[in-house]
């Protein structure tokens, strides 16, 4: 069976026609702005020509070849985070509450627990991913934001089936799947599509799914979701799962314009690049029955760590509820997470180093902290940091490592020594 052959035994002719031809076509490109550094006004000042998403806050569509959203010094330092607005809705339907713990199943590169995270800083993110090297960069693209309510493990929950169970508010499961609805080359598409990747994919999934309703909390929610066209990783998955469970019930999904319901599960929605400026992405509610009881007592500081660290905490202006040393490395999170078995991978914010004599502030507390009190760049001082040069600056200031800013938004370190700033932004950014 190819691939259009697979489509047609489960929507309308007409529909896979349509999204055939759509497959031909460039992808849209879409962003969220991290408005605890930018501003919509300031943004659209810089970029005119981008186009407002129809209903979700602080997020645009730009056209590449118009704008390198992707290569310039805001990308760099976290002011905004590029990724698919179709799957943008997957957190857009979570609709986390305030104090909610989410656990992000398989978060790697992070679009879902960015968006997450954007758009509610009071809730708890537990961001997983199976794979370590995804999730180290899913580790840089949390540093970038300056997100300080995730926290990244690198941990198969399939292999322990008594961890953590019901310990979750809210889980996220953007499951590993074949990845048809990301295809937009139909060649491409047809050289890497078999049909036995589906069945395997399906497996996982299912198996995940099951996993899934254990981690979460009587009365809590899944958003199951794949990029995935295949209706044996999509409806036939949930419709298994709920044959096999008895704790479970499904949550009908509002509508958005564009969406399509398969007649087999009208609850959960697809949205098809052909109606809807995206790629795309199958969304399911779950939710396990019994009364959700939301204990934010988690939200704890650490009192000792915060005895340990009262120095670095003052002379930075530190505001954390959560202190943790990982190897030489000071983290600080907004909630405390503690679990022996599973291994860390960033915990919120990377604060600094300590070094032999030392304490070396991180490229990623200038990310996070504000720019009241940073050294104020010119465009072509600005230019010169990015480049990594030394610049001369005279000011009434103690020698010691200070914030640079530009426009506002922190590009990072400098030790200012006698009127000159070391440059201290990283290497591997310098351009
Ligand atoms: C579709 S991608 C996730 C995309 C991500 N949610 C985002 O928005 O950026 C699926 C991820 O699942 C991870 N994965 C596969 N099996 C896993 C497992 N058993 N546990 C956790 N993660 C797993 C893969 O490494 C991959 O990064």
């Amino acid at each position: 069976m190819n691939f259009i052959e697979h489509l047609n035994k489960y929507y309308p002719d007409d529909l896979v026609e349509k999204l055939i031809k759509e497959l031909k076509k460039e992808r849209t490109s879409s962003l969220i702005l991290n408005t605890q550094k930018i501003d919509n006004i300031f943004f659209k000042n810089e970029f005119p020509e981008i186009e407002n998403h129809p209903f979700l806050k602080n997020v645009y569509y730009f056209d590449k070849k118009i704008y390198e959203l992707g290569k310039n010094y805001l990308f760099d330092n976290g002011a905004y985070y590029i990724m698919d607005a179709s799957s943008m809705l997957v957190s857009y339907f979570l609709n986390p509450k305030d104090n909610d713990l989410i656990l992000d199943m398989c978060a790697a590169p992070g679009g879902k627990t960015i968006f997450a995270s954007l758009n509610n800083k009071n809730i708890r993110i537990i961001a997983n991913d199976l794979s370590h090297s995804r999730a180290l960069t899913l580790s840089s693209n949390i540093e970038k934001l300056g997100l300080k309510n995730v926290i990244v493990i690198n941990f198969n929950f399939l292999n322990d089936q008594r961890i953590l169970n019901k310990t979750f508010d809210k889980i996220i499961l953007d499951a590993p799947c074949s990845g048809s609805a990301m295809f937009r080359k139909l060649e491409e598409m047809q050289d890497d599509w078999t049909y036995e990747k589906v069945l395997n994919c399906q497996k996982i999934q299912f198996d995940l799914l099951n996993r899934a309703i254990d981690l979460l909390k009587d009365g809590g929610e899944l958003i199951y979701s794949t990029c995935s066209f295949s209706y044996e990783e999509n409806e036939e998955n949930i419709l298994n799962l709920l044959k096999t469970r008895n704790d479970i019930e499904l949550t009908n999904l509002p509508s958005i314009k564009g969406d399509y319901r398969h007649p087999s599960l009208k609850e959960a929605i697809h949205v098809f690049p052909t109606f809807y400026k995206g790629e795309g992405q199958f969304i399911a509610k779950i939710k396990k029955k019994g009364e959700l009881i939301n204990n934010s007592k988690n939200i704890l500081s650490n009192e000792k760590e915060i005895k340990n660290y009262k120095d670095i905490i003052s002379l930075y202006n530190l505001d954390f509820a959560s202190y943790k040393k990982i190897n030489n490395e000071l983290y600080g999170s907004s909630f405390e997470f503690d679990n022996k078995k599973i291994p860390l991978v960033r915990y919120g914010v990377n604060i600094g180093e300590f070094k032999k004599n030392y304490f070396l502030p991180s490229f990623n507390l200038a990310h996070y902290l504000s720019n009241k009190n940073s050294i104020i760049l010119n465009e072509k001082e600005a230019k010169k940091y990015i480049k990594g040069e030394t610049i001369i600056k005279n000011l009434p200031l103690k020698d010691g490592y200070y914030i640079v800013s530009f426009k506002n938004i922190n590009l990072g370190y400098i030790k200012y020594v006698k009127g000159i700033l070391k440059n201290l932004y990283p290497k591997g950014l310098r351009h």
